[in-house]
């Protein structure tokens, strides 16, 4: 299609000044000029005469669909008037219907909501870390820098000591099922009674531990992170003290994490299934969302550090050579990811199926996660999924610690993975074999 050359000389301050005019080829019209009938023939129009040199698909690619602005579907209006808002129970409706269906359960109701309402306190406090001053070693009431180094000596810092007050508060000071707490920031359990300075507080039948933040290092680059928590029972009739948390974790009455990602999710099992929440935007209220949770048996992820490979055993080294080979018994053709935070390695888990793993390796014998209030919680909650949580040579359940701490390796995840690593632990353990740089330096493969 031709043009048409327009040239015009003005005199301006007796200076001239020459414009020069194009007129638009036919073929050149925007969209928006013509109507909605011609649409199609202007697509084409536009992309194929308007000298735009690109094309998205290639040149060969057959008629490619382009979507113009006023083609795109309009967003649907957000907040609570939105139809597409679905119709979920309500975390609250949730445990008022399960505590009046297994009568055992109504003592831990008010606690179990008040956890609830500690993981939307620290929700908020994970998503201010970056802009308000919440980093920085912790101060006491009087401006100063708390002199507090935790159990993995670690200064505690700000945020670790917010997360760990509102655990505490939520554990000890709702209702009175609840008699001491042991947690991951504190060295050693503690009465409620202690944590509320009021004595009324520790006469619960009940005891529960919890990792207030965990993987916060994570929060730096905006990555998730997450709060694990399980309670036991008190043995009746015996005065609680240190050893009372030292049962193993067949003994948990209920466990549950909170993931602070993509968006914010409640899990909880009270040892009848699984079932998971996400906190609503509008109303802010958790909603049921994930009803009765089941792992698939058998899945394609594989969740481990692998830096640390050469630090690994034979079993766990051989196992991810296999995965990466291509050999695995499942079938599954695998993927790796690991995010670095338990809670949310783990929920991808649970949710696509395969296997998370954290072995012990040379630095650490056992492990680096802790059996109490990492590994036992998220054992229960595997378990109840209809998946398998194994230290390798044995079920993550059967464990009885003996200190507030342990330390123990930990595998999770769908039962046919979980199962495909513990033969490799039954073929290859062996205690001179541990990986390259073993005690004579020379690799186990
Ligand atoms: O328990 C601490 C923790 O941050 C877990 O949340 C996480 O799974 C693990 O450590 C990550 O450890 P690493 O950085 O050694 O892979």
């Amino acid at each position: 299609m031709s043009s048409t050359v327009v040239a015009i000389t003005l005199m301006i301050n007796s200076v001239p000044l020459s414009l020069a005019f194009q007129t638009r080829p036919l073929d050149f019209i925007r969209p928006h000029d013509v109507g909605h009938a011609n649409r199609r023939q202007h697509k084409n129009a536009f992309t194929d005469s308007n000298k735009c040199s690109y094309n998205w698909l290639g040149p060969s690619s057959p008629s490619p669909t382009r979507l113009f602005l006023d083609d795109l579907p309009t967003a649907p209006p957000l907040g609570p008037n939105n139809p597409k808002k679905k119709n979920l129970k309500t975390f609250q409706r949730y445990l008022e219907i399960e505590c009046w269906k297994r009568a055992e359960f109504r003592e831990l109701e008010p606690v179990l909501k008040s956890v609830a309402e500690s993981c939307k306190q620290i929700n908020r406090i994970v998503q201010r870390a970056q802009t308000d001053d919440l980093y920085g070693v912790a101060l006491g009431a009087d401006g100063r820098p708390l002199d507090t180094t935790n159990v993995q000596g670690e200064v505690q810092q700000q945020l670790d000591v917010l997360c760990n007050t509102y655990m505490l508060r939520a554990f000890c000071g709702s209702g009175s099922s609840i008699h001491s707490v042991a947690s991951e920031e504190e060295d050693e359990p503690r009465c409620c009674s202690d944590v509320m300075t009021d004595s009324a507080f520790a006469v619960g039948d009940y005891i529960a531990v919890f990792d207030p933040i965990d993987g916060s290092k994570n929060i730096d680059a905006s990555l998730p992170v997450g709060s694990i928590f399980g309670i036991y029972k008190c043995q009746p009739g015996t005065a609680v003290d240190e050893s009372t948390f030292l049962q193993d974790g067949r003994s948990l009455v209920a466990a549950g994490y909170c993931l602070f990602s993509a968006t914010t999710v409640l899990v909880l099992t009270l040892g009848s299934g699984v079932d998971g929440f996400t906190l609503d935007p509008d109303s802010g209220r958790f909603l049921h969302t994930l009803k009765d949770i089941r792992i698939p048996r058998k899945g394609p992820i594989f969740s481990f550090n692998e830096a640390n490979y050469r630090d690994f055993g034979a079993p766990e080294q051989r196992f991810l050579n296999m995965l990466k080979e291509g050999g695995t018994s499942t079938k599954m053709k695998m993927t790796a990811r690991y995010i670095g935070a338990l809670v949310a390695d783990v929920h991808n888990i649970l949710i696509n199926g395969g296997i998370y793993g954290y072995p012990a390796t040379r630095s650490n014998p056992n492990g680096k996660l802790r059996l109490l209030y990492e590994c036992a919680p998220m054992a229960m909650i595997m378990e109840q999924a209809g998946g398998a949580a194994s230290t390798g040579t044995g079920r993550v359940l059967d464990v009885k610690p003996t200190e507030i701490h342990q330390r123990t390796p930990v595998f999770l995840g769908s039962v046919e993975n979980v199962f495909e690593l513990d033969q490799f632990f039954q073929y290859y353990d062996d205690d001179d074999d541990k990986g390259v740089g073993s005690k004579d330096g020379r690799s186990s493969e």
